[in-house]
């Protein structure tokens, strides 16, 4: 149960079953003005404002025709892309179901199996020239087993976008603490023209999130 106290601020009253932690969990989300908005605005996540904030800064989605959403569940970033740009052929992949969403091919499935990324493409009919990866896994409390295995999604997903990506596409990935890992950074940085780090505001300050935005796709050639 919650109660909103006098300065508006809502507490959870019953803690009754709740670790501490969940305590915490539940107080911030009821009370981020993001979650708020994202019901009010009808977005299916908050985090459909960091791809927003990105593309204000970046220009990534209003251009785009042939759109990737790797980690799309619940649908909030995939939601975004359909608005912002209406036109383009959209597919989504997540391990959880996604609702539908008009005009988007979503697929349950791991990206990490070996038919993911010729499943996107051929549902794409075409080769994409955004790739997004909202990507985590889940976490296990251990700050660099979690780094670790969140970074062998985001390396999967920078190939697969080296490997797809038409040339002068973009590729949009989270990371965690400590940004890019060198070797990582050294494959985008050779095959993009620009590659940087952002945190958008609605990404919460005390995560070590990050994303890393690589544009201009040089081409398979390089
Ligand atoms: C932060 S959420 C994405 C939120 C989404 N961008 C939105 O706006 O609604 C991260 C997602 O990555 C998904 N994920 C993690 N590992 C995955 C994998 N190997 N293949 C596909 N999806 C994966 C999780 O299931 C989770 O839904």
């Amino acid at each position: 149960m919650t109660r909103g106290t006098g300065a508006g601020r809502v507490r959870v009253k019953t803690a009754k079953g709740r670790t501490a932690q969940s305590v915490r969990w539940l107080e911030r989300h009821l009370n981020d003005p993001y979650v708020r908005l994202a019901k009010q605005q009808g977005w299916r996540s908050r985090a459909a404002f960091k791809l927003i904030e990105l593309d204000e800064k970046f220009a990534l989605v209003r251009k785009a025709r042939h759109v990737v959403d790797l980690g799309a569940a619940p649908g909030g970033w995939t939601q975004v892309v359909r608005k912002l740009a209406p036109k383009a052929q959209i597919v989504g992949i997540d391990l959880l179901p996604v609702d539908p969403i008009e005009g988007v091919t979503l697929f349950q499935m791991d990206f990490m199996d070996d038919d993911a990324p010729a499943k996107l493409t051929d549902a794409l009919g075409g080769a994409p020239d955004l790739i997004l990866s909202d990507m985590a896994a889940n976490t296990v409390g251990h700050a660099q087993t979690d780094h670790l295995r969140t970074m062998g999604l985001v390396e999967a997903a920078a190939w697969f976008a080296v490997e797809t990506l038409e040339t002068g596409g973009a590729f949009v990935a989270k990371v965690f603490a400590g940004g890019t890992d060198k070797d990582l950074l050294v494959l985008l940085k050779k095959n993009f023209t620009t590659v940087k780090h952002a945190k958008p505001p609605a990404s919460r300050k005390g995560s070590s999130e990050w994303y890393v935005v690589a544009q201009g796709f040089k081409g398979r050639s390089a």
